[in-house]
C-alpha cells in the first residue's frame, strides 16, 4: 500500500491531524496499538485552549464540543486557607473550555468514520524504515500477518511510549527531562463539582484540584506519593483528604459519591529534540510530556497538529517545503513555553518534603505575589488560555 501521510497513532494527535489532512483532500491511513475501545476509554484531562477548539471547529468536528462544552472566564487559585480568583477574560480577552479529552476523541473517531478514513487497530511489531530517503515505509503485523505502508511522510503521533522516538538513532535525538517526586490520584464521580470554576489548591499536606466534566460529573486530584496504590485508597480516605487540603468554604460545599474511576498518574517533564527526522515528524506527547499542572498535554498537542497540518498542506499544494523544514523550531518554541510554565505552576503548587519549610515558605510568597499584582496574573493568565500558535 502508498499513501500520502501515514499516522502512528489514533490518540488525539493522530486523530486531528488525520481529519484535518482528509478535509484538505489529503490521504492518510492511521495503525493504532491498542484496540478501539481502550482508545475510547482513555480518561485524560479536560481544559481546551481557544487555540485547540479553534482546531476541532477546522476539522469539523466542534460540534458536541459547543454544546456540552463550558466555557470558564476564571480559575481559582488556593492557598493559607482562602482562594483567589484569577479573571482570566478580563486579564486576556480570552476563556479556555473544560470538555474532557475522552470526549474529543470520541468526536475525532466518530468523524474519522463517518469519512470512511482507515485505522486499523491491534496492530504489532511497528517499525519505521528509510525515513532520510524519498522511501520511508512502516511495517507492522496485524494477526500474525506482516503488513507494509509506503508513506510520502510518517507522523509519529504514538505518545510517549510509541515507537516512532524509539525508532530515531541515539546520537540524532536530545531529550531533556525532569522526574516530580510525586503522582497525582484522581478520581471521577458523577457528582455536582463543589465549584463551577477550577480549583488549583496549595496545602501544606500537598497540591489539591477540583476539576469538572459537567455539571454532574466531577473530576478531582491530590499529590500522592509516585507509588501510590489504589488500593489503598476507598472514596471516603479521598474525599476526606481532599477536604483538608482545601480552603473552609469550598470544603464544605463538597458534595461525595462513588467514584467509577480512580487512577495514579506519575508527574514529569520531558522535550524531545528536534521534532523532525528526515520524513518522520513527532507529534504531541512523542515529543513532550508536561505535568497535568498547567493542562497543557492536549493544547500542545493540538498546536504540534496544527503546524504540521500547514506545512504538509503547502507541500501538497506545490509550495517549498520552507514550513516543513520550519516545523521542529516552531513547535518547539511552544513546547518549551508551555513546558516551562507547566513546571512553574507545578513546583509553586506542590509539597516537595524534601525541601524544607523555606521552600514552602517561599511558594506561598509566590502565589501571594501573583494573586496581588495585576502584571503577575496575566502572565499567569497569558499562559493559562495558551500563549499564541
Ligand atoms: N504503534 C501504534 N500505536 C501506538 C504505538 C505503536 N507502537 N505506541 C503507542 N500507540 C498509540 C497509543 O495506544 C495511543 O492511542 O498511540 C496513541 C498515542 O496517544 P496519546 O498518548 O494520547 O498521545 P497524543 O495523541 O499525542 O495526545 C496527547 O493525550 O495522553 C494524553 O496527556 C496527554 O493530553 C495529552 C494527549
Ligand atoms: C482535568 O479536568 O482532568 C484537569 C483540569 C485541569 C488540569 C489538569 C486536569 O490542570
Amino acid at each position: 500500500m502508498r499513501i500520502q501521510v501515514a499516522i502512528i497513532g489514533s490518540g488525539p494527535s493522530g486523530l486531528l491531524l488525520g481529519q484535518l489532512l482528509a478535509k484538505a483532500g489529503i490521504e492518510t491511513i492511521i495503525i493504532e496499538r491498542a484496540s478501539k475501545r481502550h482508545v475510547l476509554a482513555r480518561v485524560r484531562a479536560g481544559v481546551l485552549e481557544q487555540g485547540t477548539v479553534d482546531l476541532l471547529d477546522q476539522a469539523g468536528v466542534g460540534g458536541r464540543l459547543h454544546l456540552e462544552g463550558m466555557r470558564h472566564d476564571g480559575v481559582l487559585l488556593a492557598f493559607d486557607g482562602h482562594s483567589h480568583r484569577i479573571d482570566l477574560q478580563s486579564l486576556t480577552g480570552k476563556t479556555v473550555t473544560v470538555y474532557g479529552q475522552t470526549e474529543v476523541t470520541h468526536d475525532l473517531v466518530d468523524a474519522r468514520e463517518a469519512a470512511g478514513l482507515t485505522t486499523i487497530y491491534e496492530v504489532e511489531n511497528v517499525s519505521i524504515h528509510n525515513i532520510d530517503r524519498g522511501s520511508s515505509y512502516i511495517t507492522f503485523e496485524k494477526e500474525g500477518i506482516e503488513h507494509r505502508i509506503d508513506a510520502d511522510f510518517i507522523a509519529g503521533c504514538d505518545g510517549y511510549h510509541g515507537a516512532s522516538r524509539s525508532s530515531v538513532p541515539a546520537k540524532a535525538i536530545r531529550t531533556f527531562e525532569r522526574v516530580y517526586p510525586f503522582g497525582w490520584l484522581g478520581i471521577l464521580a458523577d457528582i455536582p463539582p463543589l465549584n463551577s470554576e477550577l480549583i488549583y489548591a496549595r496545602h501544606e499536606r500537598g497540591f489539591a484540584l477540583c476539576s469538572m466534566r459537567s455539571a454532574t460529573r466531577s473530576r478531582y486530584y491530590i499529590q500522592c506519593r509516585s507509588d501510590e496504590r489504589i488500593e489503598d485508597w476507598s472514596d471516603a480516605r479521598f474525599y476526606d483528604e481532599l477536604r483538608r487540603r482545601l480552603p473552609q468554604e469550598h470544603a464544605d460545599r463538597l458534595t461525595i459519591g462513588p467514584s467509577f474511576e480512580k487512577s495514579v498518574a506519575p508527574l514529569r517533564s520531558f522535550v524531545a529534540e528536534p521534532m523532525r527526522f528526515g520524513r518522520l515528524f513527532l507529534v504531541g506527547d512523542a515529543a513532550h510530556i508536561v505535568p497535568p499542572t498547567g493542562a497543557k498535554g492536549l493544547n500542545l498537542a493540538a498546536s504540534d497538529v496544527h503546524y504540521l497540518f500547514e506545512a504538509l498542506r503547502l507541500h501538497y499544494a506545490g509550495a517549498d517545503d520552507a514550513a516543513l523544514d520550519a516545523y521542529s523550531e516552531r513547535a518547539l518554541q511552544r513546547v518549551w513555553r508551555a513546558v516551562r510554565f507547566s513546571w512553574s505552576m507545578t513546583m509553586m503548587m506542590h509539597r516537595f518534603p524534601d525541601e524544607g519549610e523555606f521552600a514552602a515558605k517561599i511558594q506561598n510568597a509566590e502565589l501571594d505575589y501573583l494573586v496581588s499584582s495585576k502584571a503577575a496574573s496575566t502572565a499567569f493568565a497569558e499562559n493559562y488560555v495558551g500563549l499564541p500558535y
